[in-house]
């Protein structure tokens, strides 16, 4: 086990720190405009007073990136097939000196806090997040601000927040925003259902003669998407996998696991586990089912990858942001990052603000560049339905256009999609250039078909689609204490992650580099090696109607470009032996 203490000394930001200061206007603070300001309190919050004057509050700052694009563009440079420089991943300091602050924004940041006597550390290895700790009068005063305490009904819970806040006038364009102000918490979803049934019975019927006959198994994933039974042996590569909520995974149900369903592999087989802001990992702690699954389904089908569960331990009160950034900015602080991250949690676009969105998504791009492939489970909400609104809600961080979504599908060869995979269309980003083809076919059988009358004007037809993938979502079994059966897209997206764990291998092997991030190579290179659902649709109720969308020929917002099959993706490697 290891437990992370954050890493602050960071030479880029020290030096700038000493920088020759700025001509700043005199006295900053007297000069404060308005940065946010949010009208109506999210659903379910109400204020319950001024927040105590000594409360000490985190806030984090983020600085505004000297070239807003660069972390993209190399993104593309080295993950793009057709580019010169595929494969050719970014070093930590590369990637950071990409994503680093002006330095004039540094200083200019650090002339304010210090005329107010405070100071921040920088979070990040490219030095554009800051955090300092400050007390509720401190801040109310520096950000022109007025911290609250807000109440949310069915938790019992408070956050601490304010409506409004403001920066200097001599900042703009130095800082993007600070958090925690206007943006509230949002609980995340785990994407994990107990014993969910299906509204179709599953098209177990074809199954019956085979491994997927009695339930989702690793024998069963094995026979359907040819994953190899053969152990990995390259050791430097590696799968981490995200923990959220204490949701921990117990070391005794994995041995137990394997011994029931991978009887060939040692019973012994572990995986580790790291900590962040002060995540537990006590093993008598009852089972949620979440952490065993992920676990189970990486340990399981990976064979001696090593797998590391990563176990964040932020507070719902202290929002969702902190959670997703702080475990981005250690895998980020790593010189060797795992190569592969599968995160099972999500939760609507609309409940961060595109400024804030955009910050974690530049993150994703960052790490992705560095050649990790991050995938994130789509969701077990279909189209995603809103209160008072026919709109469709797509789903955080499987909008963003620098990771992998994976949804869901059910049933045996050929599979069907699974009723909950979230999966749908971006309000936030448009459609990226890698996958604007694939898009524009299904829009085109959309507009053909009689379903277009259920979901037109619902969705943003010119967002980022997800999911980009998909793989099995029904009846996983899992042993926690007793077999559970297990559906969501919870447990398709550590799959299609091992999937991908167990190429690396292979390339590994040949002394090539891991495949990092994987879209514009999915769409191109892969999409035939991958099986296409063309069966089933997204069906949830919503609003008193059944919605969603349905599986086609090509790319859908339900099953995306399909499940994986590991023989057809190691010929389109060049390492079919
Ligand atoms: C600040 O918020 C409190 C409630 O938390 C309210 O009673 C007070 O009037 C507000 N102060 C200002 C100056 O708006
Ligand atoms: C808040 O912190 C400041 C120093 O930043 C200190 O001077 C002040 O006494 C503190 N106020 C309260 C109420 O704790
Ligand atoms: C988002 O960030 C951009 C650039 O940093 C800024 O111009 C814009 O005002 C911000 N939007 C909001 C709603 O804060
Ligand atoms: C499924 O269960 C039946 C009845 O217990 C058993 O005969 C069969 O071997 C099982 N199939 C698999 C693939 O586990
Ligand atoms: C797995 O690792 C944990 C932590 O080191 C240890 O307590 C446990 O006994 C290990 N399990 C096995 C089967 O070796
Ligand atoms: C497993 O079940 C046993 C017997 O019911 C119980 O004592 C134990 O606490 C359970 N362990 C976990 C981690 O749930
Ligand atoms: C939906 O409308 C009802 C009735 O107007 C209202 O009470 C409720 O707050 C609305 N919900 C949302 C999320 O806006
Ligand atoms: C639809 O997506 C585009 C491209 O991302 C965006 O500019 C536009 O604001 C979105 N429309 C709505 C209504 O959200
Ligand atoms: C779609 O809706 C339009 C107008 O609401 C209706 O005229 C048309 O018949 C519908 N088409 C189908 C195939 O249901």
């Amino acid at each position: 086990m290891v437990v992370y203490t954050r890493l602050l000394a960071l030479s880029l930001f020290s030096s700038l720190a000493v920088a020759t200061p700025l001509a700043l206007p005199k006295h900053l603070s007297s000069d404060l405009l308005i940065h946010e300001t949010r009208d109506v309190l999210p659903s379910g919050f109400s204020l319950a007073g001024p927040a105590p004057a000594d409360t000490t509050l985190k806030l984090r700052i983020a600085l505004s990136q000297k070239s807003p694009d660069a972390v993209v563009d190399a993104l593309y440079s080295v993950s793009d097939p057709t580019s010169g420089k595929y494969g050719q991943h970014l070093s930590k300091d590369e990637a950071a000196q990409l994503a680093a602050p002006n330095p004039e924004s540094v200083s200019a940041v650090n002339s304010w806090l210090s005329e107010h006597g405070l100071s921040a550390t920088p979070l990040t290895p490219a030095g554009d997040w800051l955090e300092l700790q400050v007390n509720v009068s401190k801040a109310n005063t520096l950000l022109g601000a007025n911290f609250s305490v807000f109440n949310y009904g069915s938790y019992g819970k408070a956050a601490i927040r304010t409506l409004a806040y403001s920066i200097p006038a001599g900042l703009k364009g130095h800082v993007d925003l600070i958090h925690p102000t206007t943006t509230f918490p949002e609980p995340i979803a785990s994407n994990v259902q107990l014993g969910k049934r299906s509204f179709h019975e599953p098209v177990l019927s074809r199954a019956s003669s085979s491994k997927c006959a009695n339930g989702t198994t690793p024998a069963c994933l094995q026979e359907l998407y040819n994953i190899p039974t053969t152990p990995a042996s390259v050791s430097s590569n590696k799968l981490a996998v995200t923990g959220r909520f204490g949701n921990n995974a117990h070391y005794s149900f994995l041995q137990e696991f394997l011994k029931q369903y991978r009887p060939d592999m040692d019973p012994s087989t572990n995986f580790t586990v790291t900590l962040l802001d002060g995540g537990n990992n006590d093993q008598d702690q009852p089972s949620v089912s979440e952490g065993e699954l992920d676990i189970q389904y990486t340990v399981g089908l990976a064979t001696n990858v090593l797998v590391d569960y990563v176990m964040v331990g932020i507070k719902w009160q202290d929002g969702a942001l902190e959670g997703y950034l702080d475990e981005i900015n250690y895998l980020l602080s790593l010189d060797d990052p795992p190569q592969v991250l599968t995160t099972s949690y999500g939760m609507s676009e609309d409940s961060l603000p595109f400024n804030l969105t955009d910050k974690l998504c530049k993150a994703y791009a960052q790490l992705g560049a560095r050649g990790v492939s991050i995938l994130f489970a789509a969701g077990d909400s279909g189209v995603g339905c809103q209160e008072n609104s026919t709109s469709f809600a797509p789903t955080f961080p499987s909008n963003c256009p620098y990771v992998t979504s994976v949804g869901g599908t059910q049933g045996y060869a050929p599979e069907e999609a699974w009723e909950g995979s979230s999966g749908g269309f971006s309000n936030y980003y448009p459609a990226p250039s890698y996958q604007t083809s694939a898009v524009a076919s299904y829009l085109t059988q959309l507009s053909a078909s009689s379903r277009a009358n259920s979901t037109l004007g619902r969705f943003n037809e010119s967002g980022r689609g997800f999911p980009d993938v998909s793989s099995k979502a029904d009846n996983f079994l899992v042993w926690e204490n007793g077999t559970a059966s297990l559906y969501g897209t919870s447990a398709a997206s550590p799959t299609f992650a091992s999937v991908i764990a167990l190429l690396n291998d292979r390339l590994a092997q040949k002394g090539k580099n891991p495949l990092g991030f994987l879209n514009p190579w999915l769409y191109s290179n892969a999409a035939g090696a991958l099986n296409d659902v063309t069966e089933g649709k997204s069906d949830i109720e919503c609003n008193g109607e059944n919605v969603g969308f349905e599986a086609v020929k090509g790319w859908d917002p339900v099953t995306g470009l399909g499940t994986p099959d590991f023989n057809r993706l190691l010929d389109v490697l060049g390492l079919s032996e």
